[in-house]
């Protein structure tokens, strides 16, 4: 890991506009089978802005902003609560459509993804940090869930997340089925400062 972080880098929410920098990224992360699709994009931006979030930086010259490259982002809706009171909602594969309800109180993450040449110097860590922080904070749900690939497991529970099991809707997909997809959660709770 190294710590030479790039320079003028911001997080802010996604919005319709950078569908096309987001879609771009997408193919460089995903194999065709997993990314999501410029339709599910397009929606995730106009629905829920503030669930969708972008690392950048800006293109600096001489002193003056020339614009801005996205190298990071992350993909959420709030996915329809589990019909079993008692267990919480988890990704399914209709909850990877154009689904977000906004009265549920749980955020699936569809997509993390870092530009392969920014990779490894903490930035999905610090993208995911960031994102917990403001929901937790703003109160906009009451957990995140996420399906990783085994191998990503120990990133995840690093920054709070916890394996609840395999996911048995995704992988019955053969697209999806070729490897085993985890069920992850992590709380969110607010923050309390002192006046
Ligand atoms: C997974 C991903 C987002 C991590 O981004 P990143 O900025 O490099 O992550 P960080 O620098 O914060 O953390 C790096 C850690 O991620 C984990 N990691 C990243 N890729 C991994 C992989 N293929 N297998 C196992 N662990 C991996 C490792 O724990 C690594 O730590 P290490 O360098 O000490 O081994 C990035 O590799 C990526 O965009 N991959 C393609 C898309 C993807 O698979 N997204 C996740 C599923 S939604």
């Amino acid at each position: 890991m190294t710590s030479t972080l790039p320079l003028h880098m911001y997080i802010r929410p996604l919005i319709s506009e950078d569908a096309q920098s987001v879609s771009e990224l997408e193919t460089k992360g995903f194999p065709p089978e997993e990314r999501a699709s410029p339709e599910n994009i397009q929606f995730r931006l106009a629905v829920c802005p503030e669930l969708c979030s972008g690392l950048f930086i800006r293109d600096v010259e001489g002193g003056e902003v020339k614009g801005e490259k996205l190298i990071g982002h992350m993909l959420g809706t709030k996915i329809p609560e589990s019909t079993d009171a008692s267990k919480p909602a988890f990704i399914t594969r209709a909850a990877m459509g154009k689904v977000h309800d906004e009265s549920s109180t749980t955020v699936g993450i569809h997509s993390v993804v870092i530009a392969p040449e920014y990779q490894k110097k903490n930035l999905a860590t610090l993208l995911l940090t960031d994102y917990i922080q403001k929901l937790s904070n703003q109160e906009v749900g009451q957990r995140i869930v996420i399906i990783a690939h085994e191998p990503l497991v120990p990133f995840y529970e690093r920054i709070g997340f916890q394996v609840v099991g395999e996911n048995e809707d995704v992988s019955q997909d053969p697209a999806f089925g070729k490897s085993k997809w985890c069920d992850m959660v992590r709380e969110l709770v607010k923050e309390e400062y002192d006046n």
